[in-house]
C-alpha cells in the first residue's frame, strides 16, 4: 500500500466551477500527491472552470459533462478510456436544487422541481459510477467513487429538498457499494460542514448554518477553510481506505455528534 503517495494514479474530478469549489481544492491536493487528473465542468461555467484549472499546481484538462445528458456521460467515459484505459477514482461534487425546492418552500415544491433536484444531486452518482465502472474495475489499487453530502440525518431549515436529495445520495452510495463492491470498487461519501462556495450562496440560511457550526463544533469550524474536508476526501480516494465502502465520513468539526444549542458552546483553548 502506498498511502498518500498517489504518483501515477488517475482521477476524474467533477464539479469544478471556480477556485472556491470543493472539487478545485481536492484537485489541487491530488496533484500535490502526484496524481494525474481530468476535471469536468458544466454548462456556462466551463469557461470559468478552465481559468480555475489553470490556477492548479499543474495544468489539467477540463471536459464538459452535464450529468443529466447521457451523451455527455458516454463521451466522458470514451475520453477517459482513450486517454488512460483505467481510472483509480472519481470525485462526484455535483448538486443542484431549483429555487422553489429550497429556502422554506418545502410544503409547496412542485414534483418536477423535486424530480430535477433528485436527478442532478442523487441519481447522478449512479450515472457517473455505473458509466465509469469498467475503467474503475481495471484500477490495480481498487477504484474509488467519492461524493460530497451533508449530515442528512437531521433537518436543516432552508435546506429543505436538498436535504432530501442528500439523504437519497447517501442511500444511492450504499446501493452502489453493494453492486460495485464485487468489481473491487468502493463508494463512500464525505459529509461536509458548511463552506463558502457558489452553491452555498444559493442557501438562504447559509450564514446562520455556518455560524452554528463555528459556534458549536467541538473541534471548531471555519467556513473559509476547504482543507478541513480535503484530507478526508483524499483518504477515501486513496487505497488507505481499501476496505471501506458504503460509508459516510463526517468532516464537520464534530457537529453531527452533538446536540448544539444547549448550554454554553465549547470553549477552545
Ligand atoms: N459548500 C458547502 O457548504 C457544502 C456542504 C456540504 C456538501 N456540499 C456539496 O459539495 C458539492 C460541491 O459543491 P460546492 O459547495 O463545491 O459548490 P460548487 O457550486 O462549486 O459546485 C457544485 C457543482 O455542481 C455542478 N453541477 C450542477 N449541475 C450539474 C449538472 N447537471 N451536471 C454536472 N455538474 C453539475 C456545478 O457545475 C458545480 O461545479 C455539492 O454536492 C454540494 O452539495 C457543499
Amino acid at each position: 500500500m502506498n498511502g498518500f503517495d498517489l504518483r501515477g494514479r488517475r482521477y476524474l474530478v467533477t464539479g469544478v466551477t471556480n477556485v472556491d469549489s470543493i472539487a478545485w481544492h481536492v484537485a489541487a491536493a491530488l496533484q500535490r500527491q502526484g496524481a494525474d487528473l481530468v476535471l469536468s465542468s458544466f454548462g456556462r461555467a466551463a469557461r470559468i472552470a478552465r481559468k480555475a484549472a489553470a490556477r492548479l499546481p499543474e495544468p489539467a484538462d477540463v471536459i464538459e459533462l452535464d450529468i443529466t445528458d447521457e451523451d455527455d456521460v458516454a463521451d466522458a467515459v470514451r475520453e477517459l478510456e482513450r486517454r488512460w484505459g483505467t481510472l483509480d477514482g472519481v470525485l462526484h461534487s455535483i448538486a443542484h436544487a431549483p429555487p422553489d425546492a429550497v429556502g422554506g418552500h418545502f410544503l409547496d415544491t412542485p414534483a418536477d422541481s423535486a424530480a430535477k433536484g433528485f436527478q442532478v444531486s442523487a441519481y447522478s452518482l449512479q450515472r457517473l459510477a455505473a458509466g465509469l465502472a469498467p475503467l474503475l474495475a481495471r484500477s490495480e489499487h481498487g477504484g474509488s467513487v467519492v461524493g460530497i453530502t451533508v449530515d442528512s440525518t437531521r433537518t436543516l431549515p432552508g435546506y429543505d429538498w436538498m436535504g432530501v436529495f442528500k439523504a437519497s445520495l447517501d442511500a444511492v452510495a450504499r446501493y452502489l457499494a453493494l453492486y460495485l463492491g464485487p468489481r473491487g470498487i468502493r463508494v463512500n461519501l464525505i459529509a461536509s460542514g458548511p463552506l463558502e462556495t457558489l452553491s452555498a450562496q444559493g442557501v438562504g440560511t447559509f450564514e446562520a448554518l455556518a455560524e452554528h457550526y463555528e459556534r458549536w463544533a467541538p473541534l471548531g469550524w471555519d467556513r473559509t477553510r476547504h482543507d478541513q474536508v480535503v484530507g478526508s476526501v483524499l483518504f477515501l480516494l486513496s487505497d488507505l481506505s481499501a476496505c471501506t465502502t458504503g460509508q459516510v465520513l463526517h468532516a464537520d468539526g464534530g457537529v453531527h455528534a452533538i446536540a448544539g444549542g444547549i448550554g454554553e458552546p465549547p470553549q477552545r483553548s
